[in-house]
């Protein structure tokens, strides 16, 4: 059974400047609620009873958002506002799920070493790593799917998507052969492969359980060129110690982090909300009947 799940979110969000001069990037809203609220969500919807979250220097605003407010919850229901008081009441209701935690991450020295920073916060059996900027979507939660097969199989397992060729290069791509039930048993990792490099179009895709083996491997891990801990350098290392599965998502994945997954998360989530889906689907109609090119600077 995994309990614990591990979300770093200390990053500096440069894609996003200026949004992200003083907001923390998770903390960007998709529609109403910040995109580390709908994360901690996926997670306790999988059963997770022990969430850490991994923030920066200057990233109160994510410890606040999860601080229950019944003041507020008070004075929205005073003023008749029950449908906002209540969308306000899940973060209660969050925090009675689950036991929310943080650990600081001083300089963004990589997401290797933001999970290591939480090594001393999960216990001693696998737990979940969930991308604090990456969004997934989807019948049921992502995080769910991956610890049922790590259940099984009792090593370590990666989720991947299938991506496109010209865009593999940013990614780590996992290399293998096809195991049982749709699943890789991985030989290789290549992280950020050149073009033409590419193992395969698996690219790991924001979701792991990870046994706590990992942990060792991080911590004997010199930081890469750029100075950082890679998480997929550590399961590249992994693969000679202990097995690792990767696990094709069959929800789709929002890197949050990127100007254009941003935008199509916030129209994808709000066409998925009832009360919005009619009005939006008809300005989006209209836009495109009427469109004959940009009239505003292209956002690059
Ligand atoms: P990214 O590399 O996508 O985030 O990390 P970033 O560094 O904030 O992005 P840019 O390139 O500057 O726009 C993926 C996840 O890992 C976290 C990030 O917060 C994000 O949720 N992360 C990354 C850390 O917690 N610490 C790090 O040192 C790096």
């Amino acid at each position: 059974m995994v309990e614990s799940a591990i979300i770093p979110a200390a990053g500096l969000g440069t894609r996003l400047l200026p949004a992200t001069r003083a907001v923390p990037k998770v903390m960007l809203p998709l529609v109403d609620t910040p995109v580390i609220q709908i994360v901690v969500e996926e997670a306790v919807a999988a059963g997770i009873t022990d969430i850490v979250i991994v923030t920066g220097p200057g990233q109160e605003a994510i410890k606040e958002h999860f601080r229950p407010d019944p003041d507020l919850e008070r004075r929205l229901e005073a003023r008749g506002d029950i449908e906002i008081r209540d969308r306000l009441r899940r973060l209660t209701e969050l925090a009675d799920l689950a036991d929310i935690r943080f650990v600081t991450q001083p300089e963004p020295r990589g997401l290797g070493e933001a999970v290591l920073r939480a090594r001393s916060a999960v216990g001693s059996g696998p737990f979940a790593v969930l991308l604090g900027d990456t969004v997934v979507t989807g019948p049921g939660p992502a995080i769910g799917q991956l610890a049922a097969v790590q259940e099984r199989i009792g090593h370590s397992v990666v989720a991947v998507e299938e991506a496109a060729e010209e865009v593999l290069e940013r990614y780590g791509v996992v290399g293998g052969t096809p195991a049982e039930d749709g699943l890789i048993a991985v030989s290789e990792i290549v992280e950020k492969p050149p073009p033409g490099r590419a193992p395969s179009r698996w690219a790991i895709a924001g979701r792991y359980v990870l046994t706590p083996t990992v942990f060792d491997t991080l911590a004997d891990l010199e930081p890469g060129r750029d100075g950082e801990i890679g998480l997929t350098d550590a399961l590249a290392a992994l693969i000679g110690v202990e097995g690792i599965t990767a696990c094709p998502l069959t929800g789709r994945r929002y890197d949050t982090g990127s100007k254009i997954d941003y935008v199509r998360a916030t129209l994808d989530l709000a066409l998925a909300r009832a009360g919005y889906r009619d009005r939006l689907h008809r300005h989006l109609r209209g836009i495109l009947e009427r469109w004959t090119g940009p009239d505003v600077p292209p956002c690059s």
